[in-house]
């Protein structure tokens, strides 16, 4: 089957080790599902992969992508929860196992005509979406409602700043806070990002860094370094900062612990989701008829077009992979 795959690791060049080649078909295996691929879509993640980061020489080769619509025999088209538990045994919620793992990592990934999944690891889709759309809520989106609400625990009528606007997280994070009824603030280096941060439902942008008129109760990271000291001070005493990733580096000039302790600030990490909190995003997006924001569809050949535009930075929203034409219902 045609997949996307990292043979070798580059840090600094990550696409030089991308093949767009021929890999065998997932086998079989007791308690999980062989289904065929719709729509994949990219992440960071697979950045990260391709650099070598969360991956080990001796599994290679890897299958990339976390985000997936597959066609399930019985049910139809599903979106794939790609948290997969480790520990064997484990109950309770997937993301806390420390031996979890997302597609990608331990098991080949999404980006491929087929894609092996655990037994129940899917949900329904939302109806009024098509597949390249649905294919978001697997990773970013379901990354930024439970950043939003199980981890910020933030209420309509409150004020959340966003750091960084075009990405697939920052993106959901903008549409699903102004549905919420979130003032939602967002900054960006890009003034293009800045409006178009405005057109999804943000009230307000800034430039990266720049001084905000008020405090917020609770802002959302995914840039880390460049804009950590940023963010404590954009924080109201007591507010609370939810973390989910560092792309511009995990180590700020300043870890700012004065500020923390004195202003008392929570400092929340949070990683992806469960498989319930992807039914709820599911239910929430199609109650309020959200489509999430794709910048460009490209098919499975040409997955390293879309990768070049992830690493230069220019995207707003998704960049989906169309796998194979599906039941498209959007
Ligand atoms: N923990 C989890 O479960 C989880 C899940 C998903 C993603 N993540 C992580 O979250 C991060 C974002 O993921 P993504 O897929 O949304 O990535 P992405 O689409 O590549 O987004 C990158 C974003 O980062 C901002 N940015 C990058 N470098 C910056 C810099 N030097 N200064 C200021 N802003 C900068 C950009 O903002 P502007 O260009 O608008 O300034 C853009 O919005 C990644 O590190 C990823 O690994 C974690």
């Amino acid at each position: 089957m045609l997949a996307a795959y990292v043979e070798e690791f580059h840090p600094d060049e990550p696409l030089r080790g991308l093949v767009v080649g021929d890999r065998p078909e997932p086998e079989p295996q007791p308690g999980w599902q062989v289904l065929p691929v719709v729509a994949a879509g990219l992440n960071h993640h697979d950045l990260w992969s391709l650099r070598g980061v969360g991956l080990t020489r001796e599994q290679l080769p890897m299958i990339l992508g976390c985000d997936a619509v597959a066609e399930h025999p019985e049910l139809g088209e599903v979106v794939v929860h790609p948290v997969i538990t480790g520990t064997p045994g484990w109950e309770g919620d997937p993301t806390l196992d420390p031996r979890r793992s997302l597609l990608s990592e331990r098991h080949q990934g999404t980006l491929a005509e087929w894609v092996l999944v655990p037994e129940g690891g899917w949900v329904s889709r939302p109806e009024h979406l098509d597949a390249v759309e649905a294919a978001a809520l697997s990773t970013s989106w379901l990354t930024a409602y439970r950043m939003l609400f199980t981890q910020a625990q933030v209420r309509p009528g409150q004020t959340v700043l966003v750091q960084g606007a075009g990405g697939g997280v920052a993106t959901a994070l903008i549409q699903l806070g102004a549905a919420a009824g979130l003032t939602v603030w967002v900054t960006s280096r890009s003034e293009d990002k800045r409006s178009r941060a405005l057109e999804l439902g943000a009230a307000d942008s800034f430039e990266t860094g720049e001084r905000l008129p008020a405090r917020v109760d609770a802002v959302l990271e995914s840039v880390g370094a460049a804009t950590w000291t940023h963010s404590i001070n954009a924080l109201r005493p007591g507010g609370t900062v939810v973390i989910c990733g560092a792309t511009s580096g995990d180590a700020p000039e300043k870890a700012e612990l004065t500020k923390i302790f004195f202003k008392q600030l929570r400092v929340q990490g949070s990683t992806m989701g469960t498989r319930e909190e992807l039914g709820a995003l599911c239910r929430f997006v199609s109650r309020e008829g959200l489509r999430p924001a794709v910048d460009q569809v490209y098919t499975l050949a040409d997955t390293g077009q879309a990768l070049e535009r992830m690493q230069q930075g220019d995207a707003v929203g998704q960049l989906g992979i169309q796998v194979r034409s599906g039941a498209s219902r959007g």
